[in-house]
Protein backbone atom coordinates (compact mmCIF):
# COMPACT_ATOMS: atom_id res chain seq x y z
CA UNK A 1 0.00 0.00 0.00
CA UNK A 2 1.37 3.59 -0.85
CA UNK A 3 1.69 6.38 1.52
CA UNK A 4 -0.63 8.22 -0.11
CA UNK A 5 -3.06 5.61 -0.13
CA UNK A 6 -2.76 4.69 3.66
CA UNK A 7 -3.25 8.56 4.19
CA UNK A 8 -6.37 8.98 2.12
CA UNK A 9 -7.93 6.04 4.11
CA UNK A 10 -7.07 7.85 7.25
CA UNK A 11 -8.68 11.05 6.45
CA UNK A 12 -11.81 9.46 5.17
CA UNK A 13 -11.97 7.48 8.31
CA UNK A 14 -11.95 10.96 10.42
CA UNK A 15 -14.69 12.50 8.27
CA UNK A 16 -16.76 9.55 8.43
CA UNK A 17 -16.34 9.84 11.99
CA UNK A 18 -16.92 13.39 12.29
CA UNK A 19 -20.54 13.04 10.30
CA UNK A 20 -21.64 10.56 12.07
CA UNK A 21 -21.37 12.20 15.32
CA UNK A 22 -22.78 15.10 14.06
CA UNK A 23 -26.06 13.27 13.02
CA UNK A 24 -26.32 11.90 16.79
CA UNK A 25 -29.06 13.13 18.82
CA UNK A 26 -27.01 14.39 21.53
CA UNK A 27 -27.42 13.21 25.16
CA UNK A 28 -26.82 9.74 24.72
CA UNK A 29 -24.48 7.97 26.74
CA UNK A 30 -21.34 8.19 25.30
CA UNK A 31 -20.29 3.92 25.74
CA UNK A 32 -23.64 3.64 23.94
CA UNK A 33 -21.94 5.81 21.11
CA UNK A 34 -19.22 3.61 21.30
CA UNK A 35 -21.20 0.26 20.73
CA UNK A 36 -22.79 2.63 17.32
CA UNK A 37 -19.45 3.07 16.20
CA UNK A 38 -17.87 -0.56 16.49
CA UNK A 39 -18.09 -0.66 12.97
CA UNK A 40 -16.19 2.80 12.51
CA UNK A 41 -13.29 1.05 14.98
CA UNK A 42 -12.74 -2.24 13.07
CA UNK A 43 -11.64 -0.07 10.12
CA UNK A 44 -9.44 2.01 12.43
CA UNK A 45 -8.00 -1.99 13.47
CA UNK A 46 -7.67 -2.88 9.89
CA UNK A 47 -5.86 0.36 8.66
CA UNK A 48 -3.55 -0.20 12.14
CA UNK A 49 -2.89 -3.30 10.32
CA UNK A 50 -2.35 -2.72 7.11
CA UNK A 51 0.69 -0.28 8.44
CA UNK A 52 2.88 -3.76 7.70
CA UNK A 53 1.91 -3.09 3.87
CA UNK A 54 3.37 0.21 3.07
CA UNK A 55 6.69 0.60 2.59
CA UNK A 56 9.22 0.63 5.77
CA UNK A 57 10.77 4.49 4.66
CA UNK A 58 7.15 5.75 5.13
CA UNK A 59 5.79 3.84 7.74
CA UNK A 60 6.85 6.45 10.19
CA UNK A 61 4.45 8.95 8.78
CA UNK A 62 1.74 6.41 8.20
CA UNK A 63 1.77 5.28 11.85
CA UNK A 64 1.47 9.37 12.84
CA UNK A 65 -1.30 9.56 10.69
CA UNK A 66 -3.11 6.61 12.26
CA UNK A 67 -2.16 8.21 15.85
CA UNK A 68 -4.13 11.06 15.13
CA UNK A 69 -6.91 9.22 14.22
CA UNK A 70 -6.90 7.30 17.31
CA UNK A 71 -6.42 10.63 19.57
CA UNK A 72 -9.25 12.88 17.37
CA UNK A 73 -11.48 9.65 18.06
CA UNK A 74 -11.34 9.85 21.69
CA UNK A 75 -11.68 13.58 21.70
CA UNK A 76 -14.40 13.54 19.55
CA UNK A 77 -15.95 11.76 21.87
CA UNK A 78 -15.26 13.50 24.89
CA UNK A 79 -16.51 16.63 22.97
CA UNK A 80 -20.07 14.46 22.50
CA UNK A 81 -20.26 13.66 25.74
CA UNK A 82 -19.83 17.59 26.90
CA UNK A 83 -22.59 18.86 24.19
CA UNK A 84 -25.23 20.63 25.75
CA UNK A 85 -28.96 18.96 26.17
CA UNK A 86 -30.85 22.06 26.60
CA UNK A 87 -31.36 24.41 24.19
CA UNK A 88 -28.95 26.26 22.40
CA UNK A 89 -27.00 28.26 24.53
CA UNK A 90 -28.36 26.71 27.51
CA UNK A 91 -26.20 25.20 30.85
CA UNK A 92 -23.99 22.79 29.75
CA UNK A 93 -24.95 19.14 31.07
CA UNK A 94 -22.31 16.64 31.89
CA UNK A 95 -23.83 13.04 31.14
CA UNK A 96 -20.24 11.58 31.74
CA UNK A 97 -20.52 12.85 36.09
CA UNK A 98 -21.45 10.46 38.14
CA UNK A 99 -25.11 10.58 39.62
CA UNK A 100 -25.17 12.46 43.15
CA UNK A 101 -25.99 9.68 46.34
CA UNK A 102 -29.35 10.71 47.20
CA UNK A 103 -30.52 9.69 50.71
CA UNK A 104 -32.75 7.27 51.07
CA UNK A 105 -34.42 8.07 54.15
CA UNK A 106 -34.70 4.97 56.98
CA UNK A 107 -36.32 4.09 59.64
CA UNK A 108 -36.84 4.86 62.90
CA UNK A 109 -35.41 2.47 65.77
CA UNK A 110 -38.45 2.40 67.65
CA UNK A 111 -40.54 2.11 64.10
CA UNK A 112 -38.36 -0.81 63.13
CA UNK A 113 -38.73 -2.35 66.99
CA UNK A 114 -43.35 -1.92 66.62
CA UNK A 115 -42.42 -3.46 63.00
CA UNK A 116 -40.70 -6.51 64.13
CA UNK A 117 -42.93 -6.71 67.29
CA UNK A 118 -45.68 -6.63 64.24
CA UNK A 119 -44.53 -9.58 62.98
CA UNK A 120 -43.90 -11.90 65.36
CA UNK A 121 -46.92 -11.46 66.62
CA UNK A 122 -48.47 -11.48 63.12
CA UNK A 123 -47.21 -14.93 63.21
CA UNK A 124 -49.05 -15.87 66.17
CA UNK A 125 -52.60 -14.92 64.94
CA UNK A 126 -52.84 -11.32 66.02
CA UNK A 127 -54.64 -8.56 63.87
CA UNK A 128 -53.95 -4.61 64.36
CA UNK A 129 -55.92 -2.38 66.51
CA UNK A 130 -55.98 1.44 66.46
CA UNK A 131 -57.62 3.52 68.64
CA UNK A 132 -57.86 7.74 69.75
CA UNK A 133 -55.40 9.00 71.30
CA UNK A 134 -57.81 11.44 72.58
CA UNK A 135 -59.46 9.44 75.36
CA UNK A 136 -62.25 9.52 77.37
CA UNK A 137 -61.81 9.29 81.34
CA UNK A 138 -64.10 5.96 81.44
CA UNK A 139 -62.21 4.19 78.60
CA UNK A 140 -58.86 5.44 79.37
CA UNK A 141 -59.68 4.56 83.47
CA UNK A 142 -63.13 3.92 84.47
CA UNK A 143 -63.87 0.89 82.12
CA UNK A 144 -60.57 -0.30 83.39
CA UNK A 145 -61.10 -0.87 87.23
CA UNK A 146 -59.15 1.99 88.23
CA UNK A 147 -60.76 3.54 91.59
CA UNK A 148 -62.18 6.60 91.50
CA UNK A 149 -59.30 7.91 93.38
CA UNK A 150 -56.30 6.45 91.89
CA UNK A 151 -53.20 8.56 91.99
CA UNK A 152 -53.00 8.07 88.22
CA UNK A 153 -56.01 9.92 87.50
CA UNK A 154 -54.50 13.24 89.46
CA UNK A 155 -53.68 16.02 87.46
CA UNK A 156 -49.91 15.69 88.05
CA UNK A 157 -49.98 12.65 85.97
CA UNK A 158 -52.46 12.98 83.48
CA UNK A 159 -52.76 15.72 80.68
CA UNK A 160 -56.58 16.84 80.48
CA UNK A 161 -58.22 18.10 77.45
CA UNK A 162 -61.39 19.20 78.75
CA UNK A 163 -64.33 17.59 81.31
CA UNK A 164 -63.93 13.91 81.11
CA UNK A 165 -61.52 14.04 77.74
CA UNK A 166 -58.11 13.21 78.48
CA UNK A 167 -54.29 12.46 76.14
CA UNK A 168 -54.81 8.89 76.95
CA UNK A 169 -51.84 7.51 79.52
CA UNK A 170 -51.74 4.03 78.15
CA UNK A 171 -52.69 1.41 75.29
CA UNK A 172 -55.42 -0.36 77.46
CA UNK A 173 -58.16 1.66 76.72
CA UNK A 174 -58.52 0.16 73.03
CA UNK A 175 -58.82 -3.20 75.26
CA UNK A 176 -62.46 -2.28 75.78
CA UNK A 177 -62.90 -0.39 72.40
CA UNK A 178 -62.32 -3.71 70.82
CA UNK A 179 -64.07 -5.79 73.14
CA UNK A 180 -67.09 -3.44 72.33
CA UNK A 181 -66.99 -4.00 68.77
CA UNK A 182 -65.92 -7.31 68.49
CA UNK A 183 -67.10 -11.01 70.06
CA UNK A 184 -64.20 -13.08 71.37
CA UNK A 185 -62.39 -14.78 70.03
CA UNK A 186 -60.41 -11.54 70.18
CA UNK A 187 -56.54 -11.59 69.14
CA UNK A 188 -55.35 -7.48 68.74
CA UNK A 189 -51.86 -5.75 68.98
CA UNK A 190 -52.67 -2.11 69.47
CA UNK A 191 -49.16 -0.02 68.46
CA UNK A 192 -50.02 3.93 69.61
CA UNK A 193 -48.61 6.99 71.23
CA UNK A 194 -49.43 7.29 74.63
CA UNK A 195 -49.47 10.69 77.11
CA UNK A 196 -47.93 11.79 80.63
CA UNK A 197 -47.35 14.56 82.07
CA UNK A 198 -43.59 14.01 82.79
CA UNK A 199 -40.50 15.71 82.57
CA UNK A 200 -38.59 15.54 79.91
CA UNK A 201 -35.29 13.44 81.15
CA UNK A 202 -33.16 11.06 80.46
CA UNK A 203 -35.23 8.15 81.78
CA UNK A 204 -38.57 9.87 80.74
CA UNK A 205 -40.59 11.52 77.90
CA UNK A 206 -44.36 13.40 78.06
CA UNK A 207 -44.94 11.33 74.61
CA UNK A 208 -43.85 7.95 73.84
CA UNK A 209 -44.82 4.67 72.20
CA UNK A 210 -46.70 1.68 73.43
CA UNK A 211 -47.81 -1.76 72.14
CA UNK A 212 -50.47 -3.06 73.50
CA UNK A 213 -51.55 -7.00 73.12
CA UNK A 214 -54.86 -8.84 73.93
CA UNK A 215 -55.97 -12.60 73.72
CA UNK A 216 -59.59 -12.95 74.89
CA UNK A 217 -61.30 -16.51 73.83
CA UNK A 218 -63.28 -19.55 76.31
CA UNK A 219 -61.05 -21.40 78.14
CA UNK A 220 -57.63 -19.03 77.91
CA UNK A 221 -55.73 -19.05 80.91
CA UNK A 222 -52.41 -17.78 82.31
CA UNK A 223 -50.19 -20.62 80.67
CA UNK A 224 -51.31 -18.99 77.31
CA UNK A 225 -50.22 -15.55 78.50
CA UNK A 226 -46.60 -17.11 79.35
CA UNK A 227 -46.21 -19.18 76.66
CA UNK A 228 -47.16 -16.39 73.90
CA UNK A 229 -45.11 -13.89 75.82
CA UNK A 230 -42.03 -16.56 76.22
CA UNK A 231 -42.09 -17.56 72.40
CA UNK A 232 -42.18 -13.56 71.43
CA UNK A 233 -39.30 -13.21 74.00
CA UNK A 234 -37.25 -15.80 72.14
CA UNK A 235 -38.11 -14.50 68.54
CA UNK A 236 -37.68 -10.99 69.10
CA UNK A 237 -34.19 -11.18 71.30
CA UNK A 238 -33.03 -14.32 70.06
CA UNK A 239 -32.73 -17.33 72.72
CA UNK A 240 -32.50 -15.51 76.06
CA UNK A 241 -33.95 -16.08 79.06
CA UNK A 242 -37.20 -14.82 80.67
CA UNK A 243 -38.84 -14.56 84.01
CA UNK A 244 -42.18 -13.08 85.57
CA UNK A 245 -42.59 -11.07 88.90
CA UNK A 246 -45.94 -10.75 90.42
CA UNK A 247 -47.09 -7.30 90.41
CA UNK A 248 -49.78 -4.96 90.05
CA UNK A 249 -52.21 -3.37 87.57
CA UNK A 250 -55.99 -2.34 88.59
CA UNK A 251 -57.22 -4.23 85.29
CA UNK A 252 -55.35 -7.38 85.32
CA UNK A 253 -55.47 -10.40 88.01
CA UNK A 254 -52.85 -11.94 88.28
CA UNK A 255 -50.90 -9.51 86.95
CA UNK A 256 -47.40 -10.01 86.02
CA UNK A 257 -44.31 -8.42 84.56
CA UNK A 258 -42.00 -9.69 82.36
CA UNK A 259 -38.23 -9.38 82.56
CA UNK A 260 -35.42 -10.72 79.70
CA UNK A 261 -31.78 -11.07 80.43
CA UNK A 262 -30.02 -7.96 80.34
CA UNK A 263 -29.19 -7.33 76.22
CA UNK A 264 -26.02 -5.58 77.36
CA UNK A 265 -24.15 -7.54 79.57
CA UNK A 266 -25.93 -11.02 79.35
CA UNK A 267 -26.98 -11.26 82.79
CA UNK A 268 -23.64 -10.79 84.47
CA UNK A 269 -24.85 -7.34 85.94
CA UNK A 270 -24.20 -3.48 84.11
CA UNK A 271 -24.79 0.07 84.75
CA UNK A 272 -27.91 -0.48 82.49
CA UNK A 273 -29.73 -3.28 84.19
CA UNK A 274 -28.47 -1.88 87.63
CA UNK A 275 -26.26 -4.80 88.40
CA UNK A 276 -29.21 -7.05 88.52
CA UNK A 277 -28.94 -8.82 84.82
CA UNK A 278 -32.44 -8.19 83.88
CA UNK A 279 -34.56 -6.03 82.39
CA UNK A 280 -37.98 -5.38 82.32
CA UNK A 281 -39.90 -5.45 78.88
CA UNK A 282 -43.74 -5.10 79.91
CA UNK A 283 -46.14 -5.51 82.25
CA UNK A 284 -49.15 -8.02 81.70
CA UNK A 285 -51.55 -10.16 83.32
CA UNK A 286 -55.64 -11.96 82.97
CA UNK A 287 -57.69 -9.44 82.15
CA UNK A 288 -59.96 -8.47 85.28
CA UNK A 289 -63.57 -9.89 84.90
CA UNK A 290 -64.97 -6.05 85.77
CA UNK A 291 -63.13 -5.02 82.71
CA UNK A 292 -64.84 -8.08 80.73
CA UNK A 293 -67.49 -7.18 81.81
CA UNK A 294 -67.66 -3.28 81.08
CA UNK A 295 -66.91 -3.81 77.52
CA UNK A 296 -69.81 -5.55 77.32
CA UNK A 297 -68.45 -9.46 77.10
CA UNK A 298 -69.37 -12.39 79.17
CA UNK A 299 -67.22 -12.93 82.35
CA UNK A 300 -68.36 -16.29 82.99
CA UNK A 301 -68.02 -17.65 80.07
CA UNK A 302 -64.38 -15.79 78.32
CA UNK A 303 -61.10 -15.12 80.02
CA UNK A 304 -58.52 -13.21 78.45
CA UNK A 305 -55.05 -12.16 78.91
CA UNK A 306 -53.01 -9.01 78.05
CA UNK A 307 -49.74 -6.98 77.91
CA UNK A 308 -48.72 -3.12 77.23
CA UNK A 309 -45.29 -2.66 76.48
CA UNK A 310 -42.68 0.15 75.46
CA UNK A 311 -40.87 -0.24 72.35
CA UNK A 312 -39.24 2.64 73.17
CA UNK A 313 -37.45 0.98 76.19
CA UNK A 314 -36.58 -1.75 74.30
CA UNK A 315 -34.71 0.16 70.88
CA UNK A 316 -32.59 1.41 73.69
CA UNK A 317 -31.87 -2.13 75.63
CA UNK A 318 -31.06 -3.09 71.77
CA UNK A 319 -28.56 -0.55 70.62
CA UNK A 320 -27.73 0.39 74.46
CA UNK A 321 -28.92 4.04 74.41
CA UNK A 322 -28.65 6.11 77.43
CA UNK A 323 -31.02 9.18 77.25
CA UNK A 324 -34.41 8.28 75.75
CA UNK A 325 -33.98 12.20 74.52
CA UNK A 326 -32.15 10.68 71.75
CA UNK A 327 -34.85 9.05 70.26
CA UNK A 328 -36.54 12.31 69.89
CA UNK A 329 -33.91 13.66 68.99
CA UNK A 330 -33.54 13.19 64.65
CA UNK A 331 -29.86 13.43 65.14
CA UNK A 332 -28.40 11.94 61.84
CA UNK A 333 -25.55 10.58 63.57
CA UNK A 334 -27.23 8.75 65.63
CA UNK A 335 -30.16 7.77 62.76
CA UNK A 336 -27.38 6.76 60.16
CA UNK A 337 -25.72 4.11 63.03
CA UNK A 338 -29.22 2.17 63.65
CA UNK A 339 -30.32 2.30 59.64
CA UNK A 340 -27.25 0.47 58.14
N1 LIG B 1 -51.17 -0.32 80.60
C1 LIG B 1 -50.06 -0.75 81.43
C2 LIG B 1 -49.04 0.40 81.51
O1 LIG B 1 -49.13 1.35 80.79
C3 LIG B 1 -49.38 -1.96 80.87
C4 LIG B 1 -50.26 -3.19 80.86
C5 LIG B 1 -51.06 -3.48 79.76
C6 LIG B 1 -50.29 -4.03 81.95
C7 LIG B 1 -51.86 -4.61 79.75
C8 LIG B 1 -51.08 -5.18 81.96
C9 LIG B 1 -51.86 -5.45 80.83
O2 LIG B 1 -48.14 0.38 82.32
Amino acid sequence: MLLDEYLAEAAALQSELDKRLDALEPGQRVDAVKGMLKDWRQRQDELQRSITAVPPAERREAGAALNALKQHFEAALAAYGRRAVVGHGGPVVDLTLPARERWRGGVHPVTQVIDEIREIFRELGFTVAIGPEAETEWHNFTALNFPADHPAMDLHDTLYLDDGVLLRTHTSPVQIRVLQQHTPPVRVLVPGTVYRRDFFDASHAPAFAQVEGLAVDEGVTFVDLKATLTTFARRFFGSTKTRFRPSYFPFTEPSAEMDVECQLCSGSGCASCKQSGWMEILGSGMVHPKVLTAAGVDAERYTGWAFGMGPGRIAMLRYGIPDIRILYESDMRFLEQVNR
